[in-house]
């Protein structure tokens, strides 16, 4: 998904997903009461809106946004007034980020869904060489369980996934076209089963700490597998 062609279009696109964005913000902020972030990476930090945020709301010393689409890294160095102790780059890999392992790494709003599968499990274990040991990582995916998706298409989702367990997770990849101010664009993405982002962070080396599923409408959280998209708190 081309996010060049997205980004003079971003910030309108956020701000319709405001409140749930706010709602996964609010949870991680909590969940790191006590936690001293020194050094923070946002990995497909977009726009740079939520990582600079995300920085002050830390009060953290040293934050670098790290995005593959030039255009948002564009928006981002755009979206800081002044000197400031974030910096904005664009990267190809995980492998393109540089400076020691941090206290804490984001992925924010279903990043992870824009990564093939075949690629998803390296993909994780190169991030979490880019947090400290003891360190935390923090995501947002999609849940393909969420009930707003379709009731009835969620329950035929998960019979059919409990009778014939998934051997691949294809099914959860979408494609649709979005009218983008006066473009048509395509865009792709995955959508999670909540086992399949559980079983790959800890195929990756996580510990998941918390979760909780944070509703696509209103923001708010809830502990139901169908209640939202799933937030996912990990510890190295
Ligand atoms: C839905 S946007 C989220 C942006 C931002 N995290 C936010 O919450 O506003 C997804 C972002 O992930 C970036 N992205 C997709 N695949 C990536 C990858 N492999 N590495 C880094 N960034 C990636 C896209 O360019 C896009 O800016």
């Amino acid at each position: 998904m081309n996010y060049n062609l997205i980004a003079p279009f971003y910030s309108d696109l956020a701000m319709s997903k405001n409140e749930y964005l706010d709602g996964v913000d609010a949870f991680l902020v909590t969940s790191l009461s006590g936690f001293e972030v020194t050094t923070y990476l946002d990995i497909g930090c977009g726009d740079g809106v939520r990582t600079i945020r995300l920085h002050e709301k830390l009060s953290c010393p040293s934050t670098d946004g790290v995005d593959l689409s030039t255009g948002m890294i564009d928006k981002a160095r755009a979206n800081l007034h002044g000197p400031s102790d974030i910096s904005f780059y664009q990267i190809n890999t995980i492998k393109d980020i540089s400076g020691e392992p941090r206290d804490l790494v984001t992925m924010l709003w279903n990043v992870l869904g824009h990564v093939p599968e075949e690629s998803r499990l390296q993909f994780l274990k190169d991030i979490r060489k880019k947090v400290k040991k003891n360190g935390l990582f923090f995501l947002d995916v999609n849940n393909y369980y969420y009930y707003r998706y379709g009731p009835l298409r969620v329950i035929y989702r998960v019979i059919k996934d409990k009778i014939f367990p998934p051997q691949s997770f294809k099914s959860g990849d979408l494609r649709f076209r979005m009218k983008i101010g006066s473009q048509d664009i395509e865009c792709t993405g995955h959508i999670f089963r909540p086992f399949e982002i559980i079983n790959l962070l800890k195929k990756s080396g996580f510990v998941i700490e918390k979760l909780e599923y944070i509703d696509y409408n209103n923001g708010t959280s809830g502990t139901q597998i169908y209640s939202g998209q799933i937030s996912i708190l990990c510890r190295n």
